[in-house]
């Protein structure tokens, strides 16, 4: 293989690989929207032990903040004995997107 070539094969397999990386990080909305559906409403509906939680329980900072310190049930506990660290990015990401002060604001059926 010329030099030439190898250095662009090189850089194309350098972006690639940068590209994966950056979508992997990006907290994604639709899987947080899944995550808070199948794991948080189990106990956070009307009448369970967590009571009533959607995105429209806090603000976006209120979220932010809430996430931000990681812990759950009155600081008795983490967030991670639910999710793991990606997927509480993610749930994040939709409360926050869809928070009462939101240009989006959603209750996430009750
Ligand atoms: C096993 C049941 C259970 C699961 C699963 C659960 N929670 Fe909770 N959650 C609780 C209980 C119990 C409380 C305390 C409710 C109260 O105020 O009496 C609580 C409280 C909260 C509160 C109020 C503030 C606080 O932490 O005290 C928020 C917000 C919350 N949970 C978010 C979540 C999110 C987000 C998830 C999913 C990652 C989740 N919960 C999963 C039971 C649960």
């Amino acid at each position: 293989m010329k030099f030439s070539k190898l250095v662009k094969v090189t850089f194309v397999a350098a972006g690639l690989g940068a590209f994966v990386l950056a979508t992997m990080a990006a907290a994604s909305e639709t899987k947080g929207k899944y995550f808070f559906k199948k794991n948080c409403k189990t106990c956070h509906t009307e009448g369970k032990s967590g009571k009533l939680v959607t995105p429209l329980t806090k603000t976006q900072a209120q979220w932010k903040q809430y996430f931000s310190a990681g812990k759950h049930d009155h600081g008795k506990e983490q967030l991670t004995k639910y999710l793991t660290p990606e997927q509480i990015q993610d749930v994040e990401a939709f409360l926050v997107a869809h928070a009462s002060d939101s240009p989006q604001p959603e209750t996430c059926g009750g």
